[in-house]
């Protein structure tokens, strides 16, 4: 049964909210039979799509799901990936704790919480995270290998873990690359200064939020993931326009934004409360263009799962 707050309009409006007892059966099946296996993430998938088509139909409001999603999972699903999104521990889904676990695949070790996790990491959307890992490391590699003998420098904003930074410098030790990372969330910068630790000299951290901080050095390489998708497109174009100014000619800003095409949409919003601005590739463009970068110096790419697309604007 859905939580008691809920319960009395359902009952006035029992077949509106139809989408809703849809998916609260079959998570109680699930759940009673340990998590869901992988034949049955399609049923899954198909259920919340149905839900989301009734939230953005208006016939149910996303804070009744909310209320639901809030209520079933920390009465089954405690400790999973979905309750620690939901509960926003350093203030917001997508946090550096979630990203890390993101990466690092992790999963409860209880059996019936296990399933739950496997399911999560499954979808598109982490599958793009993890790409987005990748990207990071292949811009990298391109960008070092044009420079053989002078060193880079690059920005990395909203740095979070740093986990990418540690797992590229680890692989290419003999590469002159220097990182200024920059995050607002000091467990995060804590957390990346113990990643990096081998290598500190490397890479410097700078606790600070980067809508009023901006490190005052020229970059070849400027990259951030996982931030512009939480801002609203004046922000977006105020940020871009600000590290466009602190990359040296002939290098580039790297800016990565979730698009339209999210397949795991509907189970973050409404099973984990991760909203993002979503944005297209035409979208992303027209800012770009806002922000003053020339249409030439404009490139639009994206990770195997299309999900994360990567806005590149030459200096
Ligand atoms: C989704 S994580 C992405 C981390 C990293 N870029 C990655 O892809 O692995 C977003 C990070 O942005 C940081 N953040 C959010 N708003 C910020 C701001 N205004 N200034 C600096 N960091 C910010 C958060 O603290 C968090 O660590």
């Amino acid at each position: 049964m859905p939580p008691l707050v809920l319960q009395e309009r359902i009952s006035a409006r029992k077949s509106d909210f139809e989408p809703l007892l849809q998916m609260d059966d079959l998570l109680r099946e699930l759940i009673a039979a340990g998590g869901p296996m992988p034949t049955e993430y399609a049923l899954l998938n198909r259920t919340l799509r149905q839900l989301g088509d009734a939230v953005r139909a208006k016939v149910i409001a996303r804070d009744d799901v909310m209320a639901y999603a809030h209520d079933i999972t920390s009465r089954y699903l405690d400790g999973t990936m979905q309750s620690r999104a939901l509960g926003k521990k350093h203030g917001y889904s997508g946090d550096f704790e979630i990203i890390e676990a993101i990466y690092t695949l992790q999963t409860a070790q209880e059996p019936h919480l296990r399933r739950w996790d496997l399911y999560f990491h499954s979808q598109a959307a982490p599958n793009a995270v993890r790409n987005r890992k990748a990207y990071f490391h292949q811009l990298l590699n391109s960008h070092s290998a044009g420079r053989p003998k002078a060193p880079l420098n690059v920005l990395n904003v909203a740095s979070g873990p740093a986990r990418d930074v540690r797992e590229w410098v680890l692989d290419n030790p003999e590469r002159e690359v220097f990182f200024d990372c920059v995050d607002a969330e000091i467990h995060a910068i804590e957390h990346a200064k113990k990643l990096c630790a081998p290598f500190a000299k490397r890479v410097e951290f700078y606790h600070r939020n980067v809508l009023r901080f901006i490190p005052a050095k020229g970059y070849e390489l400027v990259w951030s993931a996982g931030l512009f998708d939480y801002l609203t497109d004046r922000t977006f174009v105020y940020l871009l326009k600000a590290l466009m100014t602190v990359t040296k000619r002939g290098g580039e800003v790297v800016v990565g934004n979730f698009s339209d095409f999210n397949p795991s949409r509907d189970y973050m919003e409404l099973l984990g409360d991760w909203v993002l601005h979503h944005r297209t590739r035409d979208h992303l463009r027209e800012l770009a263009l806002e922000a003053g970068a020339a249409a030439d110096s404009i490139e639009i790419q994206w990770e195997p799962e299309e999900v994360n697309l990567f806005l590149h604007v030459r200096r």
